[in-house]
Order: structure tokens, then C-alpha cells, then sequence
């Protein structure tokens, strides 16, 4: 079966398609025959270097249950699915651990399953834990990506007042404003008005940018990849606070509300509240572009891979 593998780092070029043996799920494992993978940025960092080698990208899958490990009940045979995959997910068959997964209601697509399973529990899981309330000015950065995009829609679903949409280039502004935010701004330029909570997924100097734009007895959330620091002497000061987000612990420590935002995701997008956008689909042999796009910073919503699609 055909799987995307790198032997050395380097930039998208690296990505191969190869054949190996159709993967076997382990005690706790489904067997998923995909149909979409999603390409996200912590995993095309990967392909710069970390990981051991040789090195099968991990991410967000959907497809139909096709096998299932001995210690699992109430799965079937032919169920569509969705779930993480921590390595392998570039391919024709992908193993997730099921207690990631979930099935996938017949209302839900599954390019819609696939960018909520991972995009959407992070986009609610901070807007949870930043006890977002109605009437709150939210900032969300990176706000066009496959996170952002959902937070921005879930925010004003929540009730938030003034929205504010953070992002790396101003050709992304239509797209946040059509989402529901009410203002855009560019990580360069000046960003205006404080808000009560930030979300920040970038890092770095945005990281400090989303902190400088709470106000005081405001809270960012932070969950980007990347890191930031910070002097809790300027928390004293300004009466801000700061709240880390996982959601792989969010899932291990808090399983009760996760499965509800699941639910609430699934039941948002059935009824066309919320609306997950695929920027781009590609065939498997075409991954190298898929990692370029988000490299690029070019995606507006989710970039997906169709190991069913030809190039
Ligand atoms: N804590 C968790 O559990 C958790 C889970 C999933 C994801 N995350 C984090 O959430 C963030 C967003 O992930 P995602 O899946 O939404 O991303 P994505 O769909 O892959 O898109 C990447 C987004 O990040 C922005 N970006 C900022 N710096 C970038 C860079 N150096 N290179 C490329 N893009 C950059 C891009 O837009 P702009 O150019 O407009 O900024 C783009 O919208 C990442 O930092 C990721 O690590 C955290």
C-alpha cells in the first residue's frame, strides 16, 4: 500500500511516496482505509528536522473503519472515522489510537469530520478555557489556518462581541471577515484597540503582540508550537493572565468535555452554523505541494491529502 515517507530533512521536496506492507492495529488501535489526511504546520516543521528516520508524517485522518485492535468494543467494520494518527497518516491505510477517534455522523462530511477532529477541539477547547463570555472582544492570531479559522466562527457563536482576526498577510482579510470577524489585522501593523482575551496559536513576537493586546484583567491562551517568553512581573503589573492549552491533555484530563465539544462540533456543522473550509485537496504524489502551501503561508482553511485521488 502506499504511504509518504522522508529518508533525510529538508524542505517539501523530501516527502516520497512508497510502498510497505499494509499496517496491522495493535490492541487499542483502529485500522482506518483514508480518505483524507490533513497537512498541518507542526508536522511540515518535522520534515526539517527531529524526528528519527526514516519518518512518516503523522496528523488528522478520516476514512471507514477496515480493522480494529483486540481490546476494542462497539466499533464496526465499514463505520467512518475520525481520528489522530501519530505517524503514517500520508497514506492508504492509517492506524489511530481509538481513544482520538470518534465516528463520524452520517450529517457530517468527512472533510468536515477530518478538520474538526484536531482544528476544531483546539478552537473550542481555548475558547473554553479562556471562559469566554457573550459580549468579550476576542483576538484570534493565525486566524485564516485550519485552527484559526474554526476559532474565529466558534467565537462569535459563543457569543463574543468584537472579534478580531490576526493574520501574516493582508490577502487573507476577506477571507477572516467572511468568517464573522469584525476587525483585521496584519501581525505587522499596529493592532488597535485591547481586547479581553487573545488566542494565540504563531508564538514568538506574536506571542508578545496578543500579550500587549489584552487589556488589563484580560487572559491569553496559548497553544502555538513554537513558544514565547515572558517577565511575571508584566502580569503583576497589568493584572493579565496567561493559560496554556494542550489537547492531547484536554482529552486525557478533561474526557467528559472533550467528547462534548465533539458533539457540539458535529452538531454546529451538521447544522450549518459552523462551516470548516478545505483550501486545497491533492493527491498523495502531490504532498510536496501540500507542505509547500503551508510553508507558504498561502492556506485559507484546511490543506488535505486524497490517497483516492489521482494526480
Ligand atoms: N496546543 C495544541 O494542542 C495544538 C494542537 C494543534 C495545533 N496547535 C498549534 O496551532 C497552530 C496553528 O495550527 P494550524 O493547524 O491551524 O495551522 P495550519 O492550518 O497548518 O496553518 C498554519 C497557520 O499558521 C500561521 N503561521 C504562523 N507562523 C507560520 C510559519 N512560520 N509558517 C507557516 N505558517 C505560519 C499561518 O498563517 P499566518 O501567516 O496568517 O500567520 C497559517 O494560518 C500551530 O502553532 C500549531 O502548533 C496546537
Amino acid at each position: 500500500v502506499r504511504t509518504v515517507r522522508f529518508h533525510g530533512y529538508g524542505g517539501p521536496e523530501a516527502l516520497q511516496v512508497e510502498r510497505v506492507s499494509r499496517p496491522e492495529p495493535g490492541p487499542d488501535e483502529l485500522l482506518l482505509e483514508v480518505t483524507f489526511a490533513g497537512v498541518t504546520l507542526p508536522v511540515v516543521r518535522l520534515t526539517r528536522g527531529g524526528p528519527s528516520l526514516p519518518h512518516a508524517p503523522g496528523g488528522d485522518v478520516v476514512g471507514r473503519v477496515v480493522g480494529m485492535g483486540a481490546n476494542l468494543r462497539g466499533w464496526r467494520i465499514g463505520q467512518r472515522a475520525a481520528g489522530m494518527a501519530f505517524s503514517g497518516a500520508y497514506a492508504e491505510f492509517a492506524l489511530v489510537n481509538a481513544g482520538f477517534a470518534a465516528p463520524v455522523p452520517d450529517d457530517v462530511s468527512d472533510e468536515a469530520a477530518l478538520a474538526l477532529v484536531r482544528g476544531g477541539q483546539v478552537a473550542l477547547g481555548t475558547l473554553h478555557v479562556a471562559g469566554v463570555r457573550p459580549g468579550d472582544s476576542v483576538l484570534v492570531t493565525a486566524a485564516a489556518g485550519g485552527v484559526g479559522h474554526l476559532t474565529v466562527q466558534l467565537a462569535k457563536l459563543l457569543g463574543a462581541g468584537r472579534v478580531v482576526a490576526a493574520v501574516g498577510s493582508a490577502s487573507k482579510a476577506d477571507f477572516v471577515r467572511g468568517l464573522g470577524a469584525d476587525d483585521v489585522v496584519v501581525y505587522a501593523q499596529d493592532w488597535g484597540e485591547p481586547v479581553d482575551i487573545a488566542l494565540d496559536g504563531v508564538g514568538g513576537d506574536v506571542f508578545r503582540q496578543s500579550l500587549n493586546a489584552v487589556k488589563p484583567f484580560g487572559r491569553l491562551i496559548t497553544y502555538n508550537g513554537v513558544g514565547g517568553s515572558l517577565d511575571v512581573n508584566e502580569l503583576r503589573m497589568r493584572n493579565q493572565g496567561v493559560i496554556g492549552f494542550s489537547m492531547a491533555q484536554f482529552a486525557a484530563l478533561q474526557r467528559d468535555r472533550y467528547d462534548e465539544h465533539r458533539d457540539e462540533l458535529w452538531k454546529l456543522t451538521a447544522s450549518g452554523e459552523l462551516s470548516p473550509v478545505i483550501h486545497r485537496t491533492l493527491p498523495l504524489d502531490q504532498a510536496a505541494e501540500a507542505h509547500r502551501l503551508i510553508e507558504a503561508r498561502e492556506n485559507l482553511g484546511r490543506v488535505l491529502l486524497s490517497p483516492a485521488q489521482d494526480s
